[in-house]
């Protein structure tokens, strides 16, 4: 059973979808859940599933023998970032080339890099007039948002859309999405 770790900062809807969906898969599970937030949503999703959770607090994330010991000790080989918002400092990238996924509620290279999260991504989108908007799962790197993009889907931006209306059409994509991505990508075996 390869076992996967979920990075999470907030509500955790996505990685409340990933978890139910690999509870059936036949080679992945997640091991842990883990956020830099003591009072995030994720952390009660993930304890009602059953799934081990830990806390890391901002200066934890730059120590290199914490994450990865902490990691190691729940056998992970994988990393899901789930609304992740600390940057993935480059050891961890090292530690697991092309074994991190990140999923950005935008079309990136569009909307992307630093401060464009949550709320902020979907203003732009409203602001900018666009037509059209959706999700990116791609591999993480060390440059914000622009690791391999590893899967893209559209969703249709109204003019009356607010940028509220828009968050739920791209949520419904994540939701849709993100978890069979997860699975295909860290099923195969990377060499
Ligand atoms: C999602 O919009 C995702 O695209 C972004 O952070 C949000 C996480 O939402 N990276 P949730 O915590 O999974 O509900």
């Amino acid at each position: 059973m390869k076992k996967l770790a979920i990075f999470a900062s907030g509500n955790g809807s996505n990685a409340q979808q990933i978890i139910a969906y690999l509870e059936s898969h036949p080679t992945l599970r997640i091991g842990l859940v883990v956020s830099n937030k003591e009072n995030a949503g994720v952390l009660e999703k993930a304890e009602k599933l059953g799934i081990p959770t830990r806390v890391l607090p901002k200066p934890d994330w730059v120590n290199e023998s914490i994450v990865l010991d902490l990691l190691k000790s729940f056998e992970i080989e994988g990393i899901v970032l789930a609304g992740f918002l600390l940057k993935i400092p480059a050891f961890l990238v090292q530690a697991f080339p092309g074994r991190i996924l990140n999923i950005h509620p935008a079309l990136l290279p569009k909307f992307g890099g630093k401060g464009m999260y949550g709320m902020h991504v979907h203003e732009a989108v409203k602001n900018s007039g666009d037509r059209i908007t959706g999700i990116t799962i791609h591999e993480v790197n060390e440059v914000y948002d622009q690791g391999k993009i590893v899967f893209q889907a559209s969703c249709e931006v109204l003019e009356t859309d607010t940028a509220e209306a828009i968050a739920g059409k791209v949520q419904q994509l994540e939701h849709l999405h993100f978890p069979g991505v997860v699975a295909s990508y860290f099923a195969e075996d990377k060499a």
